[in-house]
């Protein structure tokens, strides 16, 4: 049996990017995974197919809609939906085979089944066949990740009520489809079936969408998705979804505490994502995770047990993969001995509908919450001879900035 200085649980963006610093910097790196394939989530099934379905349906929108007015006059331009599917499961397969070159490059151990703590420096891993495998090791990253949530009232049955995962692999492109929750899922995928056909209604909870980016871009984006065809339903909390054969029922009070229904061919859960720690044996090393289910962990991600530490989606902070990313390299390097910085506020955050929208650093509505002296600039696009030479005018960029910084 092999000891390794660093063993990492799970695939993801956190945990294969930590795989290879640690490798980099010479530990002994062991990367344990429960599916078949590397990348986690994140290449799977979330950013990765999500972006290739986004490119693609834009491209069918821009025909129909765009072309026109530049002058191309395409005719009979059809959906072929199982070649655009089958585009972005090439893509995911391209990148997490790719993974899997960059640990063989490394000289990463990939150790395929479900890991689960026997003690602080025994893993127990459980192969898909049956197979017990035990890795002994110094030290252990847990990057295990997330899992749609969802809830009071509302069953995912993967069919008609669904998650982004079973929408990225949709058989047929949905007439009508409901969407609950109007975050950076909802509105990502929302706007790739509205731009197929599908009539989407994006029934949310809050006064607003996409509650941590800025409250001005939140506006501007609800406003041209709603002239790109999506509905909101703002200050709506769902009650309940019911199944009814081929269609799905979903009832939610409004502000006046009004019953309000809708129904649709499937609708999508979109209303956040939980940590994923089942059967980790976290009992085994006494870890209790916090009110969220989250690990909790020290300004070095360090948890509770010392050498244990934990990044990503699993801990606290937004659920991006690039920010899963910067905390792998953090902890390998803090394991190395180095002292590494991570600064939060650095990390921005996009979505990816178009235009997209994107943000770092504080938002205007947090500048104000902690009364800060600051001043913001604006400037719309369509003021911009160069976002007109390419019909893109909706949107603005704009600077919130404290005074004397
Ligand atoms: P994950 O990627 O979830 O990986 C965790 C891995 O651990 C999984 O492979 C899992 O199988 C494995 N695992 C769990 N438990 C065990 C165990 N006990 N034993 C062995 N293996 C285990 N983020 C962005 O920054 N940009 C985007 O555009 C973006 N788009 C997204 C679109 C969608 C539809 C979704 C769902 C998410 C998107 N995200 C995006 C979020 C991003 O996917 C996550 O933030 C990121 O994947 C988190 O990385 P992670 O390494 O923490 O966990
Ligand atoms: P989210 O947190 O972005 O949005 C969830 C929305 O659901 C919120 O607006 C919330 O108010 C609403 N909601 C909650 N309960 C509700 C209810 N009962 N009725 C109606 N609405 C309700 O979560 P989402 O979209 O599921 O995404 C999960 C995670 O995946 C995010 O944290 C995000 O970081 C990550 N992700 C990132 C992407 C990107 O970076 N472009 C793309 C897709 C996902």
């Amino acid at each position: 049996m092999t000891k390794f200085d660093t063993t990492i649980i799970g695939s993801g963006p956190g945990g294969y990017v930590a795989a290879i610093r640690c490798a980099q910097l010479g530990m002994q790196t062991a990367i344990i995974e429960r599916y078949p394939t590397l990348g986690g989530t994140c290449l799977n099934v979330g950013c990765i197919p999500s972006k290739a379905l986004l490119d693609s349906s834009e491209h069918f929108y821009n025909a129909n809609c765009h072309f026109e007015a530049h002058g191309i006059m395409a005719e009979k331009i059809k959906l072929n939906w199982p070649r655009m599917r089958q585009r972005k499961d090439d893509v995911v397969v391209q990148t997490c085979d790719g993974i899997k070159y960059l640990m063989k490059k490394n000289k990463i151990k990939v150790i395929s089944g479900h890991a689960s703590f026997s003690d602080s420096k025994t893993i127990s891993v459980s192969g898909t066949n049956g197979s017990k495998e035990t890795v002994n090791t110094e030290r252990v990253i847990i990057a295990t990740g997330s899992k749609p949530s969802s809830i009071p009232g509302v069953i995912i049955d993967k069919k008609r009520i669904i998650t982004s995962t079973e929408a990225l692999n949709l058989e047929k492109v949905p007439e009508k489809l409901i969407v609950i929750g109007g975050g950076v899922i909802g509105l990502e995928l929302g706007s790739v079936f509205s731009r197929l056909g599908s009539k989407v209604q994006v029934v949310e909870f809050l006064d607003r969408l996409i509650s941590g980016m800025d409250f001005s871009l939140a506006k501007e984006v609800q406003r041209f998705l709603k002239k790109q065809g999506l509905e909101f339903f703002l200050n709506h909390t769902v009650q309940s979804t019911v199944v009814e054969g081929e269609s799905v029922k979903v009832v939610a009070k409004n502000k006046k505490d009004k019953e309000v229904e809708f129904s649709g061919d499937y609708c999508l859960v979109a209303v956040g994502r939980r940590p994923f720690t089942d059967n980790l044996g976290l009992e085994k090393i006494s870890l209790t995770l916090d009110d969220k289910g989250r690990i909790p962990v020290n300004e070095h991600l360090e948890t509770a047990v010392p050498g244990i530490y934990a990044i990503g989606d699993v801990v606290a902070g937004d659920m991006l993969a690039h920010k899963a990313e910067e905390e792998g390299v953090f902890v390998a390097e803090t394991i190395a001995g180095q002292k590494p910085h991570l600064n939060y506020k650095a990390i921005p955050g996009v979505l990816y509908t178009w235009p997209e929208a994107a943000g770092v650093g504080f938002t205007e509505d947090e500048l104000k919450a902690e009364n800060y002296n600051y001043k913001t600039g604006n400037f719309p696009f369509k003021a911009l001879g160069r976002a007109r030479a390419s019909m893109d005018t909706d949107g603005f960029a704009k600077v919130s900035g404290r005074q004397g910084y």
